[in-house]
């Protein structure tokens, strides 16, 4: 039985390349990190602690907990190690369980087999124990268990999110190459912005980068936007937990408003899909939606804080005419020259050749993955006069 005040190990999970701002979320949420992993971190909670995870991290995928760690040197051993574990105490009689795995190891060819062999022991184990067997299969909706297995180890998780915690729910409308919202937040985190400074996003597409600065500078847990989570398909889910630290992630919310926050794209369409997911997300009243093209984007005064650009514009991988985007960035350039005093931008592009074009001396860039695509995120001062910063040591071009 899963015990919520007893420490555990768990493993967040997030995109190749968010782990250093999901290790930031974890430390400033109490959490002293063990490791940090290419595609997640591991720390030690409680399951409380945990249920909180899954309501506040805004960079990860999957919180894990995990439930067992064994030495295991083929799928026979998986299936034994697997059966002894008390699957009849966390998984629901009338439940349905679904097994997600990540396998390296020589004895494996094809990983859907290591994923059949633990759901086969986890079913024979409540049909033995139970005399009945619960459904099982692929939908992540209800009871998720993750199998991780490489070289000789092998660990069993219980997923506590289910479905990915980027799939906040807010966006039912996509529109054309949204950005993932956990890469969207990770790029807002990593400008530092924290509400009390202006924020342009021109070309805002479905407008995934404003809606996560407003969640962020309303300091809305992303996890209050959507119902379903793994943690609660387990036996021995607390209700009453939950929901209280839903309330209390509620009371957390700030009052009154941030600075402005304006996003725009010239593509009426994708204003109208932005601003519907800004409703679903509850965040519509903090920005004003424009559309426009990005050169006639309203700029307010920056304060002592400063202000933030943050854009995403097309970069010829997946969407526009990659003859016009040449113009494109150098036109943004000189809207950045021209209209953004005072600003930092952060441009975040997948074209290193594009980037260019802009005509400013980015004084730092961070990488980042979108999909398979290395990315780059840069750092633009736009200083009074002509004076442009001297390049950081970290990332100078
Ligand atoms: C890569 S998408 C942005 C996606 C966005 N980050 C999201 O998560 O949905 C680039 C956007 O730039 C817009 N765009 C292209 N040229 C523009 C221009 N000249 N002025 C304003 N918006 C423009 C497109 O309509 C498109 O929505």
């Amino acid at each position: 039985m899963l015990e919520l005040d007893e420490p555990a190990d768990l493993l967040v999970t997030c995109a190749r390349g968010l782990a250093p701002y999901l290790r930031e979320e974890l430390l400033a949420l109490g959490h002293e990190p063990r490791e940090e992993r290419e595609t997640g971190v591991e720390v030690e909670a409680t399951l409380r602690e945990a249920y909180r995870l899954n309501l506040e991290l805004r960079t990860a995928y999957h919180v894990l907990y995990r439930v067992a760690v064994f030495r295991c040197t083929s799928p026979d051993d998986l299936y034994h190690e697997v059966r002894e574990l008390p699957w009849e105490e966390l998984i629901a009689q009338d439940g349905y369980v679904s097994v997600a795995s990540r396998v390296r190891h020589e004895t494996v060819r094809n990983s859907m087999f290591p994923n059949l062999r633990t759901k086969d022991a986890i079913v024979d184990r409540i049909a033995e124990r139970r005399g009945e067997r619960p459904d099982a299969g692929p939908l992540r909706d209800q009871a998720v268990v993750s199998l991780r297995w490489f070289d000789d180890e092998a660990s069993v998780y219980l997923d506590l999110s289910g479905q990915k915690l980027s799939d906040r729910g807010y966006r039912r409308s996509p529109h054309k190459a949204p950005l993932r919202e956990t890469l969207a937040a990770a790029i807002v985190l990593a400008s530092g912005y924290d509400g009390s400074q202006p924020l342009v996003n021109p070309m805002c597409g479905s407008g995934t980068l404003a809606i996560e600065a407003a969640l962020v500078a309303s300091g809305r847990a992303p996890g209050l936007l959507r119902s379903g989570f793994g943690l609660q398909h387990l036996l021995g889910y607390d209700e009453e937990v939950w929901q209280g630290l839903r309330a209390e992630a509620r009371r957390a919310t700030k009052p009154g408003k941030p600075a402005p926050i304006v996003a725009s794209d010239v593509d009426p369409q994708a204003v109208e899909a932005a601003q519907r997911n800004a409703v679903t997300a509850g965040v519509d009243h903090l920005i004003r939606f424009e559309v426009c093209d990005f050169a006639e984007t309203p700029v307010p005064e920056p304060n002592e804080a400063g202000g933030i650009v943050l854009v995403n514009p097309e970069y010829g991988e997946r969407l526009g005419k990659s003859n016009e985007l040449p113009a494109t960035y150098k036109r943004f350039g000189d809207f950045l020259k021209q209209r953004c005093t005072g600003y930092t931008c952060w441009l975040f592009t997948g074209s290193k050749p594009l980037s260019k074009k802009v005509g400013l001396r980015a004084n730092r860039r961070l990488t980042f993955m979108n999909g398979d695509i290395e990315c780059k995120l840069l750092r633009y001062e736009l200083y009074a006069g002509k004076h442009q910063k001297k390049p950081d040591a970290d990332g100078a071009e």
